[in-house]
C-alpha cells in the first residue's frame, strides 16, 4: 500500500498538531486505535496499516479551523507525497454515501473542488479501508471510542442535519453491522473503553 510509515505518520500527526492544536488530534489517535482493534480481529485487514490510516484521516485539519475542505487539503498534502492510499481515506472518510451534499458541515471550497470530490466519489470504488476508516471516524470522539449512536447524535448538534442524515445512518449502520460480521463478533466486543466513554465514567 502506498501509506507512509508508521514513524512518519505520527511525526505528521505530531507537527500537525503544533500547526493547528485541538480535540482533532485525540480524535484522529483514537479513530487510529479503533481502525487497528478491529483490524486485528479481521481476516484480510493489516491493523498497522489500519492504525495509520485511521490516524491520518483527518490530517487536513493542519492548515487551520476548516470545516469540509479538511477532507481536500488531507487529501492533497498526502497525495503530493506519493501516499495515494491514504490520501484516498483523507476524502473518502467524509463520505459513506457517495453523495458531496450529503456530508456533514459547511462546503467551505471552490465550485471547482466541489466538482473534484463528486468526480473522484464517482471514479471510486470503495475499499475495505474506506469503510474501516468511515466507521472508525464515527465511533472516535476525543475522550475515547463510544457507541456510533452517541457519536452521530454529537455530530448532529453540531454540524444540524440535512435531508441525507437519516440516509446517512444506516450507511454508518450498515458498516457496523458489516465489520461485526467479518470479524465475528460486535464491534464493541473487541473495542477498549465503550461504556466507559459512551455513558462517561
Ligand atoms: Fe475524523
Amino acid at each position: 500500500m502506498q501509506i507512509p510509515t508508521l514513524e512518519i505518520a505520527e511525526a505528521m500527526l505530531a507537527e500537525a498538531e503544533q500547526l493547528n492544536p485541538g480535540p482533532w488530534v485525540m480524535h484522529s489517535r483514537n479513530a487510529g486505535l479503533a481502525a487497528r482493534t478491529i483490524a486485528a480481529h479481521h481476516p484480510n485487514l493489516d491493523p498497522e496499516a489500519a492504525y495509520i490510516l485511521g490516524t491520518l484521516h483527518d490530517i487536513g485539519r493542519r492548515v487551520g479551523r476548516t470545516d469540509m475542505r479538511h477532507a481536500i487539503d488531507g487529501y492533497h498534502f498526502l497525495h503530493q507525497q506519493g501516499y495515494e492510499d491514504a490520501a484516498r481515506i483523507s476524502l473518502t472518510h467524509s463520505f459513506p454515501l457517495k453523495n458531496a451534499p450529503a456530508a456533514a458541515g459547511k462546503w467551505d471550497c471552490t465550485e471547482a473542488e466541489l466538482r473534484f470530490v463528486e468526480d473522484y466519489l464517482a471514479a471510486v470504488e470503495y475499499n475495505t479501508y474506506d469503510g474501516l476508516i468511515q466507521l472508525c471516524d464515527s465511533i472516535a470522539l476525543p475522550g475515547g471510542i463510544c457507541l456510533l449512536e452517541k457519536r452521530m447524535v454529537d455530530v448532529a448538534l453540531r454540524y444540524g442535519t440535512n435531508a441525507y442524515t437519516i440516509d446517512k445512518w444506516k450507511a454508518f449502520f450498515a458498516l457496523q453491522e458489516r465489520f461485526s460480521r467479518e470479524i465475528g463478533q460486535s464491534i464493541y466486543a473487541v473495542l477498549p473503553g465503550v461504556v466507559e466513554t459512551t455513558f462517561g465514567f
